[in-house]
């Protein structure tokens, strides 16, 4: 049990074997590993290390050594340019909500909302999570073997995610914790068959088998589920199968008007317009404020022009 939700047993026998039948959701060591969709890579670190060989060809000395693929550059990607690109990701902003602006759109979300509790969706896409300390380290306490490690390092890299990057940022609460709003409790599910296409096993997780996926900024991010197969989000919830049969279910047969305020709460689940300063704005007004920041700008720019114009004209006189 880890922040109340339950990853089954692992069962010590007097004979030093152990069972791990009873594991839920997760592998057997019960690390959780939350990056990709099978929920099979634990940190950021790992993650940019292996893309950054297999999508850019480019590799990472503290992975391969200096010049394992022998072109004749060495050190493509140092230890410091690989904190560098973790500090950029882990920084990023958080996703938000971006609320509509019509009060029966807004009273659909809100009925949504209650609805997505209601029929079991937040089992699994549990609404928030606490982080219990929100200052992210390179080298991370979970980077595994072949990428650098705390011990390798005299000093290790820290960010406060609260008040570092770009804003708006998660708060702390008075305990020192931060709610994070990303509608997973990242445990892994046997989905069914319309989610059961892959041929080739990863890391040993059965192809039926997917990361509960989280769902902030999810809706930013057309098409949906792993393959993408679902234009719609409705489809995509109708793709939902054993595991999930029961709230899939629940929601195919609530009424049309409820079905679509499902919807409509989780199209509010958005990467934040450039320039928002809550992490819950109203859509159209970030945009007319930048709009307004420009125009005030352009204003400023044009006094300061007729200033320089008459400051000019001035100079022209007293030198007269
Ligand atoms: C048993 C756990 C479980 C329940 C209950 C569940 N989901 Fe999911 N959901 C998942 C998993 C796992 C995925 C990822 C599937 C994949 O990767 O293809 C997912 C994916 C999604 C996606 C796609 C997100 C994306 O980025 O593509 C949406 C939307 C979604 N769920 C909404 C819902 C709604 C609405 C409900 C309630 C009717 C619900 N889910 C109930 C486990 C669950």
């Amino acid at each position: 049990m880890a922040k109340g939700v339950r990853f089954g047993r692992i069962t010590a026998r007097p004979n030093g074997t152990v069972d791990t039948s009873e594991v839920d959701g997760v592998d057997d060591d019960f690390i959780i590993k939350p990056i990709q969709a099978k929920g099979h890579i634990v940190s950021l670190r790992e993650f940019a290390v292996k893309a950054m060989n297999s999508h850019f060809g480019m590799q990472a000395t503290e992975r391969f050594g200096s010049d394992a693929d022998g072109d004749g550059v060495v050190d493509e990607l140092t230890p410091g340019d690989i904190t560098a690109l973790m500090i950029f990701m882990a920084t990023m902003p958080p996703p938000g909500r971006v609320m509509p602006s019509n009060p029966d759109a807004i009273a659909a979300v809100e009925k949504g909302e209650e609805l997505f509790s209601g029929i079991g969706c937040a089992v699994c896409h549990i609404l928030e999570l606490p982080l219990a300390n929100p200052v992210f380290t390179e080298p991370g306490p979970f980077n595994p073997a072949g990428k650098l490690q705390i011990s390798d390092v005299s000093r290790l890299f820290s960010v406060d995610l609260t008040t570092e990057g770009p804003q708006p940022r998660l708060r702390r609460q008075t305990d020192g914790t931060v709610m994070v709003p990303a509608f997973t409790y990242l445990k892994r599910h046997d989905m069914g068959e319309l989610l059961d296409n892959e041929t080739v096993v990863q890391e040993g997780i059965p192809p039926e088998q997917w990361m509960t996926r989280k769902l902030w900024n999810f809706a930013s991010e057309p098409p949906y589920l792993h393959h993408g197969r679902a234009t719609l989000i409705s489809e995509a919830i109708l793709a939902h199968g054993v595991e999930a049969q029961t709230a899939r279910d629940a929601f195919s047969t609530l009424p049309k008007a409820d079905q679509d305020a499902v919807v409509e709460f989780l199209k509010t689940l958005q990467v934040l317009p450039e320039n928002s300063t809550a992490l819950t704005v109203t859509a159209g007004e970030v945009e007319k404020d930048a709009g307004t920041g420009t125009v005030v700008l352009g204003a400023a720019i044009a006094v300061f022009l007729l200033a320089a114009a008459a400051g000019a004209v001035m100079l022209g006189t007293r030198r007269r």
